[in-house]
């Protein structure tokens, strides 16, 4: 397995700054197109329950705005399924959530919580939309992604970057080992590999080493990036920087 490593961009938190003041700038589809023309090869947006950045009609806009896949990330709710229903992104994420946190704070409990989403899935994919269910790198949740028809799981990368980030090298070492068992292991499912959650330069050349992973979906440092290089600089290096941990392990 090789191949190019594709980037999704999330642009939440564009929507965080416009919503500081209110108002519609800046606008994250202005930002989606941007970052499209600068190479990345699909959207995020995660329209969460409390609206803190992404709002309905920003799902609309990028619906309808934007010519690569929409990733829509939402937690498995009545009102976020009847919204992705109606939107028909090409895919959608699946997320745990919690009003008091800051971010998606850990993978959904797909072991736990197996039955509740049973008729989600199963609805989602009617409409013809892919279903990626964020979850963390052990076999249980992985193998519970397959057998409730995910088409694609995103291992849970947070964890890990937070050592890298702590420089704990233990930590950071065992966690890379805990991702790179189960980007393999969910490949050896047919289930399509994706990552995020936290990754940087550093850390998305390091996971690109691993040829399970076909996409990865970066946000909160490409936009604090972007603050002080410009959005398209920020993706740029990126890129090359996926494309150097793809080359250091023969991958391209
Ligand atoms: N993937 C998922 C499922 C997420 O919840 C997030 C954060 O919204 C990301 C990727 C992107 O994480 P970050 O903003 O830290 O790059």
């Amino acid at each position: 397995m090789s191949g190019k490593l594709r980037l999704g961009v999330n642009i939440d938190h564009v929507a965080t700054v416009r919503n500081a003041r209110g108002g519609a700038r800046p606008d994250p589809v202005r930002a989606a197109m941007l970052a499209i023309g600068a190479g990345a090869d699909g959207i995020t947006a995660h329209l969460r329950e409390d609206r803190r950045h992404i709002r309905d009609t920003d799902m609309e806009r990028l619906k309808s705005g934007i010519n690569k896949p929409l990733n829509f990330e939402m937690a498995v709710t009545p009102e976020m399924l009847a919204i992705a229903e109606r939107v028909k992104p090409h895919a959608c994420c699946l997320v745990p959530e919690k009003r008091e946190e800051r971010t998606t704070e850990g993978g959904l409990d797909v072991v736990g919580q197996h039955n509740l989403l049973v008729a989600p899935i199963a609805m989602l994919k009617r409409h013809s939309i892919r279903v990626s269910l964020f979850i963390e790198a052990d076999e249980a949740p992985i193998r519970t992604a397959k057998a409730l028809g995910a088409d694609i799981v995103e291992l849970h990368t947070g964890t890990w970057c937070h050592a890298v980030e702590a420089g704990d090298e233990t930590r950071a070492a065992a966690e890379f080992a805990r991702l790179k068992h189960g980007a393999m292991f969910g490949a050896s499912l047919g289930l399509e590999m994706h990552a995020g959650h936290g990754l940087d330069f550093e850390t998305a050349e390091k996971l690109a080493t691993v040829p399970e992973f076909v996409e990865f979906n970066i946000g909160h440092f490409l936009m604090g990036e972007a603050i002080f290089v410009g959005l398209p600089a920020a993706i740029a290096e990126m890129r090359l920087a996926m494309d150097r941990g793809r080359r250091a392990a023969g991958l391209s």
